[in-house]
């Protein structure tokens, strides 16, 4: 079976559309099995718990599930979601606000319910006492904050853990299963931290109590090296992110009195899907404003970064029309539909695109549909192209998708 995030030019225009997004489901694959045999080299206990925030194409979520990963999420649009595909699957519910009638649904399917708050276990607590034929599976998000200038809002500090632990082991049909945490670095130097704090506080108050350790996401995914500069990232290896992870680990656990060693449970989402989705848009006209060539395009930055207002240029691809021959290189911006100045998909290119040709914004997977806002205009579709045929995995938003909420 085989995936092409590539789309000759022919394909572009067989898809009917000037804007869409195309789906690899092989570099998932690849990504699963390569960051899953990483840490399985050192620490054989592993469990992939795949961050529906990070894209919650259905197609991916599903193939998850068939290479062994579970699921994280964090809403219960999300727990819907995983509850529809997989039913009765091992479910994480992360996050800081879960409301009463999801975390009832939480109880009622077995999902492992991570609590941000004291308060989100008396509520966990009242439930238990009306309802008394459910039990609780629950971790504990634990606070860290990496830089010493600031702190991170999420989690339960360790001040408070003695009084959650005192409150869990007074009631029976609580089973504490694991302790988490998640810092949003992605260098290897956040992560030795966040291992080293979590096995401190695995020492001091969960030693022999607990299943697993959660040591969350934030995982870098692979990067071709222009944007690995850009984002001034160093090292995005994911084996020696296992290396160093579990030698701090191993080092623990090899050395105390620990009767089973837990489960390492991971929550990657960019690392496993950056490089699983592309973006392609079409040149749909040419300016010259002072001496700077313009390309309008039918797509927009906002398509693959969200709201989120850097300036990176992502790698690219030229879908080039084969009628057109004679061609020379320009220096160009590739500007997006929006009435935003600085939507622009590309800035100073070097580039032979001319009008009607398709350009293509490549390892997009990550924070891109999920984070398109309705923003003038509604989303585009999800293609995959599997043995050379074109296949729809999302259709096109249209304007009832994007009022049918309002009163009009
Ligand atoms: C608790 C938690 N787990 C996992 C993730 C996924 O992170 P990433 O997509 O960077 O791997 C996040 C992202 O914010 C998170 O907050």
């Amino acid at each position: 079976m085989k995936y092409f995030l590539e789309m000759n030019f022919k394909q572009t225009l067989q898809t009917t559309h000037d804007s869409f997004y195309v789906y690899n489901e092989d570099n998932l694959v690849n990504n699963f099995n390569e960051f899953l045999k990483s840490f399985k080299l050192s620490y054989d206990n592993v469990e992939i718990a795949y961050s529906f925030k990070t894209n919650y194409l259905p197609e991916i979520c599903k193939k998850i599930n068939d290479l062994g990963g579970i699921y994280e999420v964090v809403s219960e649009m999300e727990l819907d979601l995983a509850l529809k595909l997989e039913n009765k699957k091992k479910i994480i519910f992360n996050g800081p606000y879960k409301t009463k009638e999801a975390i009832m649904k939480s109880l009622l399917n077995d999902v492992i319910i991570h609590i941000d708050s004291l308060d989100e276990l008396n509520i966990i607590s009242e439930l238990l006492t009306s309802n008394e034929h459910i039990n609780c599976n629950l971790g504990i998000r634990l606070n860290l904050s990496f830089a010493s200038d600031s702190i991170s809002r999420f989690g339960i500090c360790q001040s408070e853990i003695k009084k959650i632990l005192k409150l869990i082991s007074s009631n029976n049909r609580i089973e504490l299963k694991g302790i988490s945490c998640h810092l949003p670095n992605r260098d290897l130097k956040s992560f030795e931290f966040r291992t080293k704090e979590i096995i401190k506080i695995y020492d001091f108050y969960f030693k022999n109590k607990i299943q697993y350790i959660d040591l969350g996401g934030g995982f870098p995914s692979i990067l071709q090296e222009d944007l690995m500069n850009q984002l001034k990232l160093k090292n995005t290896n994911i084996k020696e992110f296992a290396k160093k992870i579990c030698s701090i680990l191993n080092q623990y656990f090899n050395n105390s009195k620990i009767i089973k060693k837990p489960k390492l449970i991971l929550e990657p989402g960019t690392a496993l899907v950056a490089n699983t989705m592309s973006y392609y848009s079409k040149i749909i006209s040419e300016k010259k404003i002072k001496n700077k060539i313009i390309l309008s395009s039918s797509g927009s930055k906002f398509n693959f970064l969200g709201t989120n207002n850097s300036n990176l240029n992502f790698p690219f691809t030229e879908i080039l029309n084969p009628e057109f021959k004679s061609r020379k290189f320009r220096n160009v911006d590739i500007a997006g539909y929006t009435c935003i100045e600085n939507d622009y998909l590309l800035r100073n290119i070097s580039s032979s695109l001319i009008k009607g040709d398709y350009i293509k914004i490549e390892d997009i997977g990550s924070y891109s549909i999920v984070m398109k806002p309705p923003f003038i205009s509604p989303n585009v579709p999800i293609f995959k192209v599997f043995e050379n045929k074109i296949l729809e995995l999302k259709r096109k938003e249209t304007f009832q998708d994007v009022f049918n909420t309002f009163l009009i």
